[in-house]
């Protein structure tokens, strides 16, 4: 018997160490309390251990709900921010402008930096990151990337197709590759149109394209161009066309050109930043405006100078470096005024200033060579600066001599 006592003993001793273990002190005043007044020793230690069971049991349901609540206020707000971040996304994807019966995103990705090793430095490394790039972008809501034949010799057109090819999001439909034709000097007739056209078609693996652009003027021969975009319209090859680098007369001219032939001009790319507000200054935001042909904001970010991520210390490699150098102690109180707007609205100055691009009307198109740069400049999209802040950034800039 003396073994069984030891192990009963020693078995209630520790239950009842496990149970003042797991007693809260606040489970132990209410012990005594139960016990009404009576000293919790006065009373068999099975009785008290079945007391502080309760206790136990009742502190633990009390924390339980607290860990509950806890983990639901979590989820909530969890949820909160889900939700709202899904409700900018929501409405950024349905945030479309029709160009030329095309609808595309406010915003755009330049993907001139996609296959260019002279002046982005891209090497076919990039390759994997850049496929992500487009996935994010697509699922952060932009439809639109523009590229060239110029670019990397072909190669950007290339990555476009295939990155689309590849894209596994239920917005594939959506998206909408727009490429460039180079007048070059050797090019004379609209036949060199349709040519580029198939052989850019062929790059990107496709039967067609949504839109499809001279890259710049070429005085004489544009009529012939127009012409040649109208065909590739017609042969179903593109869907819509536009222009870049026009002026406002050959803007008004391939206008009427192109309505001839029963096409929309969809259109003009021009340079336009808050670094260069030309186009606004000289009425071609205006005209366009005017004509229902969209204006397309390349360098939007001023090649990376209104980011704010370069200063006279750190400039970029390449032949950016040494214009950057000039003019970063210009662009400098613009990019601290980019900030002081943005660091309220939790926005960074790039995304500042593509919002003051789709703000005045205009569909920026960014570069981005990363995923980083490619969902910052998505964070453009789903808000407006107000009237305010645009004429605080329009002073910065005049300021500036920009
Ligand atoms: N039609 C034409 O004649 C013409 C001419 C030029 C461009 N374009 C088109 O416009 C597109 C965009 O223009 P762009 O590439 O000249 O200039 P951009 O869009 O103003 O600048 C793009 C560069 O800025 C940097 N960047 C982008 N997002 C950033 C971010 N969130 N944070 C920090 N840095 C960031 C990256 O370079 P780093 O990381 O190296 O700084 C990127 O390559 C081109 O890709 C092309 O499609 C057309």
């Amino acid at each position: 018997m003396a073994p069984v006592r030891v192990i009963l003993a020693t078995g209630l001793a520790v239950a009842s160490l496990s149970v003042d273990a797991f007693v809260s002190p606040r489970a132990s005043t209410l012990v005594g309390r139960r016990a009404g007044c009576h000293a919790a020793t006065s009373r068999p230690l099975h009785q008290r251990m079945r007391m502080a069971d309760e206790d136990i049991v009742d502190a633990a349901e009390k924390a339980t709900d607290g860990v509950a609540a806890a983990i639901k206020d979590g989820a909530d707000s969890i949820g909160k921010a889900a939700m709202e971040g899904a409700k900018d996304v929501a409405l950024a994807a349905k945030d479309r402008v029709s160009l030329g019966g095309v609808e595309v995103s406010p915003l755009g990705v330049g993907a001139w930096s996609w296959g260019d090793t002279v002046f982005w430095g891209y090497s076919e490394a990039m390759d994997k990151e850049l496929q992500e790039v487009f996935g994010n972008c697509v699922g952060g809501g932009v439809n639109l990337f523009d590229t060239a034949e110029v670019y990397g010799v072909g190669r950007s057109e290339y990555l476009c197709g295939k990155f689309r090819r590849d894209y596994k999001g239920i917005d594939k439909n959506g998206i909408v590759i727009a490429s460039n034709f180079a007048p070059l000097p050797w090019r004379l007739g609209r036949g060199s149109v349709v040519d580029a056209c198939k052989a850019s078609l062929d790059r990107m693996g496709a039967e067609s394209m949504e839109i499809y652009q001279i890259h710049w003027p070429f005085g004489a021969l544009n009529s012939r161009y127009w012409d040649g975009l109208a065909d590739c319209v017609d042969q179903g090859l593109v869907k819509a066309v536009g222009v870049s680098n026009y002026g406002p007369e050959a803007v008004k001219d391939a206008h009427a050109a192109l309505k001839a032939r029963g096409v929309k001009l969809g259109s003009n790319q021009i340079q336009f930043s808050l670094a260069n507000r030309k186009p606004e200054t000289s009425g071609m935001l205006r005209l366009c405006e005017d004509l229902d042909v969209r204006v397309l904001a390349y360098s939007p970010l001023a090649q990376g100078l209104l980011t704010g991520k370069y200063s006279k210390d750190f400039v970029p490699s390449g032949p950016r470096g040494r214009v950057f150098k000039k003019k970063l102690p210009a662009v400098a109180p613009l990019v601290d005024k980019l900030k002081e707007i943005g660091t309220p609205r939790d926005k960074t100055p790039a995304q500042v200033s593509l919002n003051w691009c789709i703000t005045k009307g205009t569909i920026p198109i960014p570069g981005a060579k990363n995923i980083r740069q490619a969902d910052e400049n998505c964070g453009a999209l789903g808000w407006r600066l107000s009237e305010e802040e645009m004429f605080a950034l329009d002073a910065a800039a005049s300021a500036a001599g920009l």
